[in-house]
């Protein structure tokens, strides 16, 4: 299903509160709750609202674990650029999770640990119990996480090669096209569409082209956000912008 909301602010307090109440639901049982999350631009408003749940309504993410989509490859956890430091400074210095709940793929393996590393990273997520809720963003090409066009429906975490029209995306963040790296760690299709829940965010104008290929257009890999058509519990959470050219 699309829901679309007059503003991204409004989509994102509900898409906090519905991981709020995923979180405490599961403390009620004594579970972990098991999140995948995504960084850029887009969830920005989300990690706010959950942030400003936790200082001001006591909400707790201590049985918390998270799963990030994806690194840059190569890159440092400490560069400003790196997704640790993105996450750090949007969500998890403000909160009570855990640190060892917490994992974002690592940008700083040798190329030969890489694989390894991979297949590691799909077993903890397995071994947490699997995705209650994966949170995605969608890249102008397409892509959710950093499955650029030509990913496979089953694909796994893997090391990937970034779009042109990716890397032009970011060039802001790293003072130019050519800074940004030209790989990426990231969970596969397949490992996102394991998650029971699946909540696809997008704002903006910028976005009203993609999103229609994404919900409208037909299911291939050249568009890899069409995959998630196929997806049994999805929801497309847009602004009245990137819901413009919806039929
Ligand atoms: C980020 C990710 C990407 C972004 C997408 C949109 O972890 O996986 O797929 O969600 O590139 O980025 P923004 O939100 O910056 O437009």
């Amino acid at each position: 299903p699309v829901t679309v909301f007059a503003n991204p602010q409004l989509a994102s307090i509900q898409v906090a509160a519905r991981i709020a109440d995923l979180i405490r639901r599961k403390q009620q049982r004594n579970e972990p709750a098991v999140l995948g999350l995504a960084t850029g631009a887009t969830p920005v408003q989300v990690y706010a609202e959950l942030v400003r749940l936790h200082q001001q309504e006591g909400l707790s993410f201590r049985n918390v674990v998270t799963f990030n989509l994806d690194e840059y490859y190569p890159m440092l956890p400490t560069a400003p650029q790196s997704y640790v430091t993105f996450m750090h400074e949007h969500l998890f210095d403000h909160i009570d999770i855990e640190p060892e709940n917490i994992h974002i793929p690592d940008g700083t393996l040798a190329p030969e640990d890489v694989a390894d590393y991979c297949l590691r990273y799909e077993q903890q997520i397995g071994q947490a119990g699997g995705l209650d809720l994966q949170l995605l963003g969608i890249g102008r090409t397409g892509h959710v996480g950093f499955n650029e066009p030509g990913s496979a429906p089953n694909s796994g975490t893997r090391l990937v090669t970034l779009d042109d029209l990716t890397r032009r995306d970011a060039s802001r963040d790293f003072g130019g096209k050519e800074s940004v790296p030209r790989k990426a760690i990231t969970m596969g299709i397949g490992t996102i569409f394991k998650a029971r829940e699946l909540v696809l965010l997008a704002w903006s104008g910028k976005k009203a082209s993609i999103v229609k290929k994404a919900v409208e257009g037909e299911v291939s890999g050249e568009v890899p956000a069409t995959y998630l058509q196929l997806a049994p519990n999805v929801e497309f959470v847009l602004d009245e912008a990137a819901a413009a050219e919806l039929t």
